[in-house]
């Protein structure tokens, strides 16, 4: 894949972030996410490259723009095919209250190698790179901890776990207590939540629990990059996902446990751009004319890691209004 690539994908997260930010604490999530959709897809067309969508914002019939099966990009006859997995908010909530942690999210690698993951739940167990090959999601929590622990030369007590705050975790948040590590709960977002694991400046070592399916290939994706490990095992919520699931995969496949390699592998590219800040990422910081945005992206092959720091001048830019919002494609 062309490594500049990776820098042009940026371009498709920031849009998609500075839009996004501007409806940040307005209490409708709904409004940041057409926001952040809609300047996803326009700035798609900067980008050259042939891609379908296989992880996006729904199906055809329940989604407008950016659904699964669509197909981005300037799709010249020498584009590079790509599978494309992509949130253009991850954590609408987050950016609707204000709350810590939004993305806007892209990872793209050649066809077949991002998972097709149907909207259903997923049990998820995350670690940075000292904690590569070591964790087992068949496993209890306790045991993970441990294995962590040694392979990292600390005690439990040391470590770190975030967990989204929801009543299903109520046991697993007990048993993490009791083992004795400290707990971060997070309201929403755990691709960053993920991410965060592999960052030792944000002080967390593993993420534990059940989120988005499609969010856990996101996830994977980045943690190939960055060189962390993930587990992941599918958890439905009613006949319809089992079923859904069972099309898409097979019915051996969809009880089985999902390594990373299953959820994404090969020559992939991630971008993501801070909507709010959070334990990664600073959110879009605007100031007259223009604003701040704060990116990481990064490729599985070389294993660089780039942390972008833009300043963007709406005034310059040829396709943006003076807010910041996208009137045509991106191309600056
Ligand atoms: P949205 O961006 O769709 O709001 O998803 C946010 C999120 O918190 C994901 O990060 C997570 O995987 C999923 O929702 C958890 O789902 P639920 O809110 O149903 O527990």
């Amino acid at each position: 894949m062309d490594r500049n690539l990776a820098l042009e994908m940026v371009r498709v997260t920031e849009a998609a972030a500075i839009a996004a930010a501007r409806t940040m604490g307005r209490g409708d999530s709904h409004l940041s996410d057409e926001a952040a959709v809609s300047a996803m897809r326009s700035a798609f067309s900067s980008l050259d490259i042939d891609g379908t969508i296989v992880i996006g914002e729904g199906e055809r019939d329940e989604a407008p723009m950016l659904f699964i099966g669509e197909r981005v990009g300037r799709r010249a006859p020498s584009s590079p095919k790509l599978d494309i997995a992509l949130d253009p908010l991850e954590g609408t909530g987050l950016c609707a209250y204000g709350r810590a942690g939004a993305l806007a999210v892209i990872a793209a690698a050649p066809e077949g190698c991002l998972m097709h993951a149907p909207d259903t739940y997923m049990d998820k167990i995350a670690v940075g790179p000292s904690g590569r090959g070591v964790i087992d999601i068949r496993r209890t929590p306790t045991e993970n901890l441990r294995a962590l622990a040694d392979a990292k030369g600390v005690e439990i007590p040391d470590l770190t776990v975030i967990v989204l705050d929801r009543s299903r975790h109520e046991d697993l948040i007990k048993e993490v207590r009791e083992a004795g590590a400290r707990i971060k709960l997070i309201q929403d977002g755990d691709v960053h939540a993920a991410i965060a694991t592999c960052k030792d400046e944000t002080g967390i070592d593993m993420l534990l629990g059940i989120g988005g399916a499609p969010e856990g290939v996101l996830a994977a994706a980045a943690l190939k990059c960055i060189g962390g490990d993930m587990q992941g095992q599918l958890v439905f919520r009613n006949e319809r996902e089992r079923e859904r699931a069972r099309v898409m995969m097979g019915e051996g496949d969809i009880h089985r446990v999902l390594d990373i390699d299953d959820l994404a592998h090969g020559d992939i590219v991630f971008a993501a751009t801070g909507v709010t800040t959070g334990d990664m990422l600073r959110g879009v910081r605007f100031h007259g004319g223009g604003c701040h945005t704060h990116s990481i992206v990064m490729r599985a092959t070389s294993g660089t890691v780039r942390f972008i720091e833009a300043q963007h001048n709406f005034l310059r830019k040829p396709n943006y209004n003076d807010e910041g919002l996208l009137d045509g494609p991106a191309s600056e």
